[in-house]
């Protein structure tokens, strides 16, 4: 029955509903990126990986499908769409996967091995699309969650993994050194020294 889900684009967008639905060609990553990601955040099985930014926790729950053996979690401001991520978790009935209802900057990521990040803080850029008005947005507020992002990832330990998908770099410390490069540029793997 999972599989089934996991089948296509199109099915596992059905696990949401419309108003959901209709944000995933902007907001939610493709399958075909999470399967590809999880091959390099996952290397050992026990692998504890964190996705900054998981609205309704697209990424997270496929990545888990794929890495059965691997915990991952999403940390999410938006409370509706961590109970859209708790929703889609119990149809699909899996369980390595954690959906926290909290800020990035609340996040304490010396608990995780390897971090997603899908470009979470652009829509605080002028002229860009939202995903709701729910949240107050702001370049000020992009760069102070930017600011943020880049001290946390310096606290974290050699050997650390990070992908970034649609992201310019800007919170990148300069220990991670970029190793692989797929999807015409869009998705970057990187490894701290
Ligand atoms: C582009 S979406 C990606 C969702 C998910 N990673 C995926 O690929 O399916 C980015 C998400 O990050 C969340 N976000 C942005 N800034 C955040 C912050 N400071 N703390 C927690 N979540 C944040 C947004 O609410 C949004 O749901």
């Amino acid at each position: 029955m999972m599989d089934q889900w996991f089948s296509s684009e199109k099915q596992l967008h059905y696990l949401y509903p419309p108003s959901i639905r209709a944000l995933a060609a902007r907001h939610w990553t493709p399958l075909e990126i999470s399967k590809m990601v999880v091959d390099f955040l996952a290397p050992e099985n026990n692998s504890r990986v964190l996705d900054i930014g998981s609205g309704a926790g697209k990424f997270c729950l496929a990545a888990a499908y794929y890495k059965p053996l691997a915990e991952f979690f999403g940390v999410e401001q938006r409370k509706h769409l961590v109970i859209h991520a708790e929703t889609a978790k119990a149809v699909l009935g899996i369980k390595n996967v954690h959906f926290l209802h909290q800020n990035i900057t609340q996040v304490d990521f010396t608990q995780f091995d390897h971090f997603y990040f899908f470009n979470s803080f652009y829509e605080n850029l002028e002229n860009t699309e939202k995903i709701d008005d729910s949240v107050t947005c702001s370049p000020q507020l992009y760069n102070y969650y930017n600011r943020c992002l880049y001290k946390k990832l310096v606290t974290v330990a050699p050997g650390t993994r990070l992908a970034t998908f649609h992201s310019e770099g800007k919170m990148i410390p300069p220990e991670f050194h970029l190793v692989e490069e797929h999807a015409a540029g869009l998705l970057k793997y990187w490894v701290k020294e």
